[in-house]
């Protein structure tokens, strides 16, 4: 089964002016987690930053605090994420497509880090998602991902799982490891926490990587 674009994009769409509150609501811990790790050389004058399903902007709001420099591009499926990322003024350029589509306004090596927080759970190929980013990705630039996480045998981890008509995909530790090194990625550290807890506790794969 795969993802409709069209139903991301309502689902999106519908929760684009209260995500805010959503982010708050269900403890979604990813833009912390992401402000905490984040790796040295984030100080590099006009740091070039690629936000993969960039939301309302949040994590580049982030960035931002520890680099006021970072030059940040932004792609997401929902047009009105794009509105409310665009409000914030803190993108140079902000791109509406789906990650499925592949990152055609971006030459190879454009950027010296990627973000895709919260979203490829909702790719239908992840594995092209991924070899796009590592392609506009810098050589020993970084990449912060997270993906929804898998267990065989665990309830709480499962293939997966839905938000209304959307699906969200998730995958093994041993499938993520093997997705990133495929891309072109050397994974530095990875880690299994709690996401949020919309409903359920949602287990995600937390990863830095660096493209080789
Ligand atoms: C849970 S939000 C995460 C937003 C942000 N990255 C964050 O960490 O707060 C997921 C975002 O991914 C976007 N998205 C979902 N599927 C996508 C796709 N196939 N291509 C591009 N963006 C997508 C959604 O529109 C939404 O803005």
């Amino acid at each position: 089964m795969k993802n409709e674009a069209g139903k991301v994009r309502e689902l999106y769409d519908a929760a684009a002016a209260n995500y805010h509150n959503l982010v708050q609501k269900s403890n979604y811990i990813g833009p912390d987690w992401l402000l905490k790790i984040v790796a040295p050389g984030i100080q590099a004058p006009n740091l070039k930053v690629l936000d993969l399903g960039c939301g309302n902007g949040i994590n580049v709001a982030n960035l931002l605090t520890l680099n006021p420099t970072i030059l940040a591009t932004g792609v997401d499926i929902s047009p009105k994420m794009i509105d409310a990322a665009q409000q914030v003024g803190i993108y140079q350029t902000l791109v509406c497509q789906s990650l499925d589509e592949g990152l055609t306004f971006s030459d190879d090596q454009s950027f010296d880090m990627v973000i895709a927080l919260g979203c490829l759970e909702f790719v239908n190929d992840v594995d092209f998602a991924l070899t796009e980013a590592a392609r506009v990705c810098k050589s020993a630039g970084y990449f912060y991902s997270t993906f929804q996480h898998f267990e065989e045998g665990n309830p709480q981890a499962p293939r997966q799982m839905r938000s209304g008509e959307v699906l969200h995909f998730a995958y093994s530790t041993a499938e993520v490891l093997a997705k990133l090194a495929n891309a072109g990625f050397l994974v530095l550290s990875h880690e299994t926490m709690i996401g949020y807890t919309g409903g359920a506790p949602c287990p995600y794969i937390f990863t830095i990587s660096q493209k080789k």
